[in-house]
């Protein structure tokens, strides 16, 4: 088989490719399809008079998403997609679709949500999939290269480890047992058997809330490290996210730049350090005047846009009646940006002055809120990693300072809005100050006691984190929400497809 990501190594031949009608058009001899098969798409050009009547029949009775066999010469073609074309001498039919759902116009997110299973095979979701691959793969990478052992903790479990607000119960054969939020407890076992691990698999959080950062069910990377303090921790977080952003921006340029990824936005991460502060710090920096400031600079630069956006409009509606045809179709594409641009910025002028309320008001001892976190990394082009949160609002087995008020936990916040991509700390390893917090938090200690064995049996100063990955690719692909970063997002209110 020859794919099409593979075809400048068959210029001036004639290969056969098999694949999906990505895109159709005919226009009296000439029937141009543009083919996608999976690794790429190419234009297809059908002469009549250089096929068979019966390749020329094929060609013309296709519709979008028909699959078919094309056979052709491969030309290079700069002004072409992918840089190729295809010459055709034959078209086989393997079957002709039904009239396809999802058409090059607009859809509204719910139908496209109803139709994920085949929505995947447009551009954008295509591209954010394999965006996604590479980075799955590069973390990998990381920790293979670093000597760390993958290895699987369990879905089932019998305790919770982030809090019961979010556990799914599932009955276990006449016991209780919980999906797994997270595979951390189970990590810390293991750590104490290899020394450094990672655990990759999928955790489940009853989240009540329909935000554009929550899924019902994610996938999480967690390296737990033996030896580890927090220091050592932050250092291989941040060195780990270098890697990962460095290789999708080396790797899925094609990918990035189909998803419209402003890339330069990435670019400082790759060689600046991050920056690093203390909780207390954050929240003066989010109650700050020079915060205010910012977000009523903000609010202003918007009005001036929305102002632009709207001459703009006006200029090209006029123009629009008089265009050719080439051109009207562009007015057509930038009329719809510039209607999706000014929803944004509606749904800015509702949330800026909300936002500067909250982040004026905040008082030390809460956990930042999504909107906290968009305005504390308003003023940052790297992450932003925070350790030493208060206590209380951290779980129970983060190690906490000299003071015993702070925990020594550390969020990673990813810039441009995209919020918490990896939550992590120092555990707890004395024995007696984690059953003293068991029993604070009211906690059944009878579930926990395999964990406390690990701090009966060779306790030693360990760490780790979690990397959310569909934040990350988020982040990443520059996607506004995590529902287009996975397959089959699951979601409160949906299970299907
Ligand atoms: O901060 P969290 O809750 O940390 C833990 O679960 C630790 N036990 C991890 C560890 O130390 N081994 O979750 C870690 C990350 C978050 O930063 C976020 O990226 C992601 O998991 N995450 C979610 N992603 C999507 N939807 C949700 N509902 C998420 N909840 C957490
Ligand atoms: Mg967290």
């Amino acid at each position: 088989m020859i794919y099409i990501n593979q075809l400048a190594n068959h210029v001036d031949t004639e290969i056969t490719l098999k694949g999906w009608v990505y895109n159709y058009r005919s226009s009296g001899s000439l029937v141009f399809i543009e083919l996608r098969d999976g690794t790429g798409i190419t234009q297809c050009v059908v002469a009549k008079d250089e096929v068979s009547e019966e390749a020329w029949e094929a060609a013309t009775t296709l519709k979008q998403e028909s699959s078919v066999e094309i056979t052709g010469i491969v030309k290079a073609d700069e002004r072409s997609v992918g840089g190729h074309e295809m010459h055709v001498s034959n078209v086989a039919v393997i079957q002709i679709a039904e009239d396809y759902p999802i058409t090059p116009k607009e859809h509204g997110v719910e139908f496209l949500m109803n139709n994920r299973h085949l929505w995947l095979r447009s551009q954008k979701q295509w591209a954010a999939m394999r965006v996604r691959n590479e980075i799955i793969f590069a973390i990998h990478t990381f920790f293979q290269n670093r000597n760390f052992v993958q290895m699987d903790s369990p879905i089932f479990t019998g305790n919770a480890a982030e809090g019961s607000t979010t556990l799914f119960e599932t009955d276990y054969f006449d016991e209780k047992a919980y999906l797994a939020q997270t595979g951390q407890l189970y990590g810390e076992a293991l750590a104490m058997a290899h020394g450094l691990i990672y655990t990759f698999g999928p955790t489940f959080r009853a989240e009540k809330s329909k935000t554009r950062r929550h899924l019902t069910e994610f996938w999480m990377m967690e390296p737990e490290m033996a030896f580890y303090d927090l220091e050592m921790n932050m250092n291989l977080a941040e060195e780990m996210i270098r890697f990962i952003v460095k290789t999708a921006i080396e790797k899925r340029s094609k990918e990035l730049e189909i998803l419209e990824r402003d890339i330069s936005k990435l670019q400082p991460l790759v060689e600046k350090p991050f920056v690093r502060m203390q909780y207390t710090e954050a929240v003066d920096i989010l109650k700050s005047e020079e915060t205010a400031q910012l977000l009523d600079d903000m609010l202003a630069s918007r009005k001036e846009e929305e102002k632009a956006l709207k001459d703009e409009r006006e200029a090209i509606k006029k123009e629009h009646g008089s265009a050719k045809k080439w051109r009207k179709k562009l007015i057509e594409s930038r009329q719809v940006e510039i209607a999706q641009r000014l929803d944004q910025i509606e749904e800015d002028y509702r949330n800026i002055p909300k936002w500067k309320e909250s982040a004026q008001n905040f008082e030390w001892g809460n956990d930042f809120g999504g909107s906290d976190e968009t305005v504390l990394m308003m003023q940052y082009d790297v992450p932003v990693v925070v350790t030493h949160w208060p206590a209380q609002i951290k779980a129970f087995y983060m190690k906490r300072d000299e003071t015993d008020k702070l925990a020594l936990g550390m969020d990673v916040l990813a810039p441009e809005g995209y919020g918490e991509i990896i939550g992590g700390s120092q555990r707890e390893d004395s024995l007696e100050v984690l059953e003293e917090r068991i029993a604070e938090e009211e906690l059944d200690k009878e579930v926990f006691e395999w964990y406390l064995d690990l701090r009966r049996f060779g306790s030693v100063p360990h760490s780790g984190f979690g990397l959310g990955i569909e934040r990350t690719v988020a982040w990443i692909c520059g996607l506004s929400h995590v529902r287009e970063t996975i397959p089959f997002p699951r979601m409160m209110g949906r299970l299907k497809p």
